[in-house]
Parts: structure tokens; C-alpha cells; sequence
């Protein structure tokens, strides 16, 4: 089978604190999945269990402490450097676009900007050909958008010109860290119905980080669920959202999950204690909250077991059996 991104045992440890009281937090712990070209892969699960991270890594931001990236078939240690990730063919979207766009620029200088630097276009007639082809596919268009400022722009559509900046160099793969988690409800399927056309018509892969179930399960052909930096399910999306078989994976099934980006703003590195607790458990990370746990899960991590075509991180699919306790 051919794949356009994986992702092989991914380790990333943060450490933090000062030299006396040193905490080390496994963001992402032994992470592994693929995209396959033209797929739409989603990556879910409550606020900080690793999504952004496992991003950074794959974008080149952040040097993963172990594991491995390769995308097209070339190992990413071997083409590291700055923007070599925009070279082979990689772009991404994130949560704010405010924060995309310096607001002392028009957002134009940008498309310009990199056209100029891919060579894409030899005189100004072309890029604004260009720019407007990129545009209209996320519905606008040149004239709408020239020399704008970012302010001059609601978010829905900034969203959408910052997945047009995207796209404008034609990549294969699209990273989306919470793009619509910002967005009117009513903008929301408008951008990924743009994700499903895209990966239809130009073979898009898109690495689809997001709260929203709903969307992902629209969209998406397959999903891990991710708590505390580990995949504790991964497989198609119609089994996983309608069948759960992760305890953890159930209960977020259950609570909807609301778009309230105020609650993701808060500072993030500062931990709630339950938070850091949970990454520093030994057993299965889920083990305080999870209403059929035994005495294993305390005391030894969980392996990933396929259970019926997916991929579960849980001693209940071990042989195992309990009952949910009060
Ligand atoms: N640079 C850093 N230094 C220390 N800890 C970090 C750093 N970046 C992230 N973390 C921690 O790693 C964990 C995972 O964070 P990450 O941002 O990947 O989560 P997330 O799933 O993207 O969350 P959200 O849904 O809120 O965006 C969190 O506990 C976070 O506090
Ligand atoms: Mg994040």
C-alpha cells in the first residue's frame, strides 16, 4: 500500500520545572499511523494530549526525542532544514488565522510572496492568475482579497485565505490543527466540504486535528483518538465514533464536544494537576477516570490490540473482562 506520510514510534518529552523538582512529560509516547495519498485522517481527543506536537514534529517545528517521519518515502532526518517541509510538499492551517497573518501586512504580500519564492510565476499578470485560481477554490476571489489587511477580514474568511495561501504551492499534504475550531458552526461544513472536494480532485492528504466528532466523522475515512500522548484507538471512522471500544474513546463519544476555543487558550503549558498526573501514571493513562479499571491498568501500559480491524490500547481486549464500577 502506498503511503504519503508516516509516522513511526513518535516520542516527544518535554521537561520542565527547575533543576530541583524536574518533570519530564511524554507528549506523544510511542505514536504510530499513515495517511494514505488522497485521505482525509483525523487526530482527536481532549485539550492537551499531544495533537499540536505530534503536528509540530511532522511540520519540522519541533525534533521529535524519538521516531521517525517519512513523507513520500523520504525519512525526514535525512532532508532536514528550514522550509524543506514547504519543499516536499507540506503545508499547514492552523486554529487562528489571526495569528497566521502579521496585522501590519496585507495578507496579498504573502501569496505574492511565496510564489516569488517557489518560482511559480515570472510577472506579477501570472501570480494574480494564480492567486485568484487558489482563491476561487476556497470561494473568493482577487479583487475581494487584494490589498487587504487581516482586520479587513472576518475569521471564516481568513480561514479560508489562509488555506488558500496553503494551497497555493500544491502540496499532497495538508496539515489542519483545529482549523475550524474558531469558525462560525454554519462556516464550519463549508470549510470541510473544501477538505473532502480537495482530496478528491487534487489527491490532497490531510492530517485532520480537531475536537469536533461531528466534522471528523464527516470527513474523515479513519481516526485515532488520542489521550495523554498515547493512540489509545485508531481505526475507520464509522467503527470508532460508532462503536467505540475504548473506554476513553466512549466517553468522549458521549460529551459532545462543545467549540469553546476560551477553555484551549488558557495556558496551555501550565498543568492542572489531573492533567500532569495522568501523564505520569505508569499503567494506562486513562486509569483514574475509567469506569472498568483493574488492577493491571495500574501497574503496566497497555499494548495495541486489533480488535475486529482497529487498534486498541486496552487490557479489557486482552482476555481480560470487568464491569464498570460505581
Ligand atoms: N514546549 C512545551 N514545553 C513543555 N510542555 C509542552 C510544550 N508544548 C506542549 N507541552 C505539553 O504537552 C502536552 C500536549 O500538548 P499539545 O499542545 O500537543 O496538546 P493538544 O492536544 O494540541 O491540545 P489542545 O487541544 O489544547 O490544542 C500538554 O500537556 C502541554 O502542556
Ligand atoms: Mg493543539
Amino acid at each position: 500500500m502506498e503511503k504519503l506520510l508516516e509516522v513511526k514510534n513518535l516520542t516527544k518529552v518535554f521537561t520542565m520545572g527547575s533543576i530541583l523538582s524536574r518533570v519530564r512529560l511524554t507528549a506523544t509516547d510511542d505514536v504510530s499511523f499513515y495517511i494514505k495519498p488522497g485521505e482525509i485522517f483525523t487526530l482527536a481527543g481532549e485539550s492537551g494530549c499531544g495533537k499540536t506536537t505530534t503536528a509540530k514534529i511532522i511540520l519540522g517545528f519541533e525534533e521529535p526525542t524519538s521516531g521517525t517521519i517519512i513523507h513520500e518515502g523520504k525519512d525526514r532526518a535525512e532532508t532536514k532544514g528550514k522550509k524543506v517541509w514547504q519543499e516536499e510538499g507540506i503545508q499547514a492551517i492552523f486554529q487562528d488565522p489571526f495569528g497566521t497573518f502579521n496585522p501590519l501586512r496585507v495578507v496579498d504580500r504573502y501569496f505574492f510572496e511565496t510564489l516569488q519564492n517557489f518560482k511559480m510565476a515570472a510577472t506579477k499578470g501570472e501570480a494574480i492568475e494564480l492567486i485568484d485560481e487558489t482563491l476561487q477554490l476556497v470561494g473568493l476571489t482577487y479583487e475581494e482579497f487584494a490589498g487587504k489587511y487581516p482586520s479587513e477580514f472576518s475569521g471564516g474568511q481568513l480561514q479560508r485565505v489562509s488555506i488558500a495561501r496553503a494551497l497555493l504551492t500544491k502540496p499532497n499534504l495538508l496539515i489542519a490543527d483545529e482549523p475550524v475550531s474558531m469558525v462560525d458552526a454554519s462556516l464550519r461544513m463549508s470549510i470541510v466540504n473544501l477538505f473532502k472536494r480537495l482530496k478528491e480532485e487534487a489527491s490532497l492528504g490531510v492530517l485532520y486535528i480537531t475536537h469536533d466528532l461531528a466534522t471528523a466523522y464527516y470527513v474523515s475515512e479513519r481516526i485515532a483518538i488520542m489521550f495523554r500522548g498515547n493512540i489509545v484507538e485508531m481505526g475507520p471512522v464509522e467503527k470508532v465514533l460508532m462503536e467505540p471500544k475504548h473506554p476513553y474513546s466512549q466517553l468522549l463519544r458521549e460529551s459532545i464536544p462543545e467549540a469553546d476555543p476560551t477553555k484551549r487558550w488558557s495556558k496551555r503549558i501550565v498543568l492542572a494537576e489531573t492533567e500532569e498526573e495522568e501523564y505520569m501514571r505508569v499503567g494506562c493513562k486513562f486509569a483514574g477516570r475509567c469506569p472498568y479499571v483493574m488492577d493491571i491498568c495500574k501497574n503496566q501500559a497497555p499494548q495495541d490490540i486489533d480488535v475486529d480491524g482497529v487498534l486498541v490500547k486496552c487490557f479489557l481486549y486482552n482476555g481480560n473482562s470487568a464491569t464498570p464500577h460505581e
